[in-house]
């Protein structure tokens, strides 16, 4: 049986921490990276026989197309030379649609996934959009080349992919956000600057943690850390009431999907 080959377009922070679980996972085959401008940490792989970076230009068997939406339509032609009769390609650009990278790549066989920033540490969630039809072979080789980042979700249909970005690939800063006004607001109530932020950011950290080891809900882990009439309670309360967090996010969604969809024309 053939090794089976990979080829990333574009080294930077996703295709990088993509790249980096492959060759941690023991990748079984052969790892072809296409980027402009290489990192140190990149050239270094490359001397050292784990990756080759910016081989000559041959059909992948699979390609990865990391770079970014905004520079996707300058590049597809170079791209399109990396594929052939053979070639899946998995794109991880957020906004391109199947369509869009169909016309432009010149190939049925495309299939997209949405990363997030946790996944630079493996503790990611990746959604997978697959075209009608698409094998159950090709689905679970696509899936197993994203499980280095964490879950991988799905698959979702094209239609759904813009709620749940905006959830997972946006969530991550609604969760940064979460640690920065509470420092803010400790700040705001006396406390020193850096114990503010070092509080909030090791309590953001924590409930996560301790979210990832409970087999609770969320909802449950926050009822048993809110005695009633306490202390917790008086907080929540202003949080959760109309109009206060749970309807802020519902707004904070629908401006995400709308950005989402108007990026999806401008990448068209
Ligand atoms: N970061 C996230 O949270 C996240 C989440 C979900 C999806 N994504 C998607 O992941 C993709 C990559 O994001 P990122 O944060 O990793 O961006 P990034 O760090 O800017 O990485 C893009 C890489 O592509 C390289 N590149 C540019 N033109 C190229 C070409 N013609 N051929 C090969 N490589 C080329 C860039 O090189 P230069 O820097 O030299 O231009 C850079 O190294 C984006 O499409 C984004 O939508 C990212």
């Amino acid at each position: 049986m053939t090794k089976p080959a990979l080829t990333l377009i574009g080294a930077g922070r996703m295709g990088s921490a993509l790249m980096g679980g492959w060759l941690k996972g023991g990748f079984a085959g052969k790892i072809d990276v296409v980027d402009p401008n290489p990192s140190t940490a990149l050239a270094d792989l490359a001397a050292s026989g784990e990756i080759r970076l910016n081989p000559p230009v041959t059909p992948a068997e699979t390609l990865i197309v990391a770079v970014k939406p905004q520079v996707f339509a300058s590049v597809s032609e170079d791209i399109r030379s990396h594929i052939g009769p053979g070639t899946t390609v998995l794109s991880i650009m957020a906004g391109v649609s199947l369509e869009t990278l169909e016309t432009r790549l010149g190939t049925p066989d495309v299939a997209r996934a949405m990363p997030n920033t946790p996944g630079l540490v493996g503790k990611g969630v990746t959604l997978l959009c697959f075209k009608d039809g698409t094998d159950a072979e090709t689905q679970n080789r696509l899936r197993g080349l994203l499980e280095p980042l964490g879950t991988v979700e799905g698959p979702i249909s094209e239609d759904l992919l813009p709620a749940a970005t905006a959830i997972s690939g946006c969530g991550p800063a609604y969760g940064f956000l979460l640690a920065e006004v509470m420092a803010a607001a400790g700040i705001a109530h006396g406390l020193e600057e850096g114990m503010a932020h070092r509080l909030a950011r090791k309590t953001v950290e924590g409930a996560g943690a301790l979210m990832e080891a409970s087999p609770e809900t969320a909802a449950t882990l926050r009822q048993n850390v809110t005695s009633p009439n306490g202390v917790t309670q008086a907080a929540l309360e202003v949080l959760m009431r109309d109009p206060a967090m749970p309807s802020l996010f519902v707004e904070a969604i629908a401006a995400a999907i709308a950005r989402d969809r108007e990026l999806s024309q401008e990448t068209a």
